[in-house]
């Protein structure tokens, strides 16, 4: 087949999301209706090998990510990964408008209070959001400061194993990125990504994100519960929980634990919706997208619709492109799909900057 120069389809990174509970491993092509699947593949990681987004056993992580990527055969080295949590910060702040070259500097002027650790201890990016701006004095800008610590340990684990990491991207934004360039979702949308450990809310409006924040609940809160109910190791509570394990007794019991849980990921949900409600009553929000593990849990969907009053759907951002069924088992596309969206969401990420 013929191949451009100038539409060089090589040129994405491979998409490692490393969250607490599993890595996913994305590698995608481009080509120019949309996007196919080269090779996906997930792996769990030993307990406590990452600690609230940050790499708790360096060791653990990279055996596990290099491992997974020899069994998916991945020759690529550029990759890009995605950090979360109390090391991240995303504020959008208010400045009156001003030359770019004035801008970056009025950025760190500002940034210094809205970051709870040193400014010199972290990295710091933003970003114009021109939209508000329109017939405006005033610009919104969104700051993003990531805790250098915790990006140069992921930098070096990556780079010891090999890689060349390209991308540091922030979950929310890659979930976002996933909707917009592989679903074409602009509308006004609710996106939550429920995971082991915690939960990215990201309110889209108008294609731009006005509320996006992380909340430390998730799918482990349910494995700890059973785990303390029956009696039994980590490992034997997440295989009940998964209805890999029958348990003959407390059945009541543990479905309290599943509906105190869920109401609480409801309740956090309806926070942020009610926020993002306040600040933009002239943006309605009638969708909810819900991506993770952790959002799995049967009837969740239809609780969280009952409970928002939104329509609740299942993000599967591989559905949405090419894969081929003899490489790839298309079960697998659809089982493992939700918890590929943030990977897939940095999969899509050149590696030609
Ligand atoms: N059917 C299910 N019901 C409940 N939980 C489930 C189900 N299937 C998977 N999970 C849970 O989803 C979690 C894994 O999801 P995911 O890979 O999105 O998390 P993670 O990215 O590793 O975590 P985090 O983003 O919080 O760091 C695990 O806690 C797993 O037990
Ligand atoms: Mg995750």
């Amino acid at each position: 087949m013929l191949k451009l120069p100038f539409l060089p389809n090589n040129d994405l990174v491979v998409g490692i999301d490393i969250g607490s509970h599993a890595v996913k491993v994305c590698e995608l092509e481009r080509h120019d209706r949309g996007y196919s699947i080269i090779t996906l593949g997930s792996a769990i990681l030993p307990d406590g090998a990452i600690e609230d987004g940050a790499l708790a056993d360096a060791g653990a992580v990279a055996a596990t990510v290099s491992a997974l990527l020899k069994n998916l055969k991945i020759k690529k080295k550029k990759v890009g990964i995605s950090i979360s949590g109390y090391s991240v910060i995303v504020k959008k702040i208010s400045l009156p408008v001003m030359a770019e070259d004035q801008l970056e500097s009025s950025v760190m002027a500002e940034a210094e209070q809205y970051i709870p650790f040193n400014i010199d201890d972290a990295y710091i990016d933003f970003q114009e959001i021109k939209a508000a701006a329109a017939g405006n004095d005033q610009t919104d800008v969104m700051l993003v400061a990531a805790k250098k610590a915790v990006v140069d340990d992921f930098m070096a684990m990556l780079e010891g194993i090999g890689l060349v990491p390209l991308i540091v991207d922030i979950d929310a934004f890659a979930l976002e990125n996933a909707h917009e360039t592989i679903g074409h979702d602009v509308a006004n949308i609710a996106l939550v990504d429920i995971g082991a450990s915690k939960m990215s809310i990201n309110i889209i409006s108008r294609g731009i994100s006005a509320v996006a924040y992380d909340i430390s609940l998730g799918s482990r809160q349910l494995t700890e519960r059973i785990q303390d109910l029956l009696g039994m190791e980590f490992d034997e509570a997440e295989a009940v929980k998964l209805g890999k394990r029958q348990v003959l007794e407390r059945h009541d019991d543990i479905a309290d634990i599943y509906s105190s849980v869920c109401s609480q990921w409801v309740l956090e949900i309806k926070k942020a919706i009610d926020l993002y409600r306040a600040n933009h009553p002239e943006q309605p929000l009638r969708r909810l997208s819900l991506s993770g593990g952790g959002a799995k849990v049967v009837g969740l969907i239809d609780f969280l619709q009952m409970e928002t009053g939104l329509e609740v759907e299942v993000f599967n951002p591989l559905t949405l492109m090419n894969f081929n069924p003899k490489k790839i088992d298309p079960d697998y596309i659809k089982v493992i799909g939700q918890e590929m969206a943030i990977a897939s969401g940095i999969a899509i990420r050149s590696s030609t900057i």
